[in-house]
């Protein structure tokens, strides 16, 4: 049977309360729901720039599953997109 599987997110925490625990507890709730929803797969993809992300998804299991390089055109300068993969099962 194929994966059931889900693409895209994007979370925000507001400005003035990061690096206190939101953002990941954002997800964890998220991964949560998708669980009883029968995902099994969730894959998402961000700024190679947005390091502080990276590393929120990286801490709740999310790996780097692919790359594609110079994908966003920022304020003059090239920006990898990272694809990230958790899986659930
Ligand atoms: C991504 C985002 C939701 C994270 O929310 P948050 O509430 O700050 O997340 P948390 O407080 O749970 O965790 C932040 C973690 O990043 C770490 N961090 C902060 N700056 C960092 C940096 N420059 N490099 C690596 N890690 C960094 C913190 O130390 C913390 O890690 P820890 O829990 O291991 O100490 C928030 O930064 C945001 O809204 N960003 C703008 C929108 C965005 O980029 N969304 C993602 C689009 S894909």
């Amino acid at each position: 049977m194929r994966a059931r599987q889900v693409q895209g997110g994007s979370e925000d925490s507001k400005v003035g309360f990061r690096d206190v625990g939101i953002g990941t507890e954002m997800m964890r709730t998220l991964i949560k729901q998708v669980c009883f929803m029968g995902l099994k797969v969730l894959t998402l993809s961000v700024f190679e720039s947005n390091k502080r992300t990276i590393h929120v998804y990286e801490s709740i299991g999310f790996v780097q599953t692919g790359r594609v390089q110079r994908k966003f055109l920022r304020e003059g300068e090239y920006v990898d997109e990272v694809i990230m993969t958790l899986l659930l099962e």
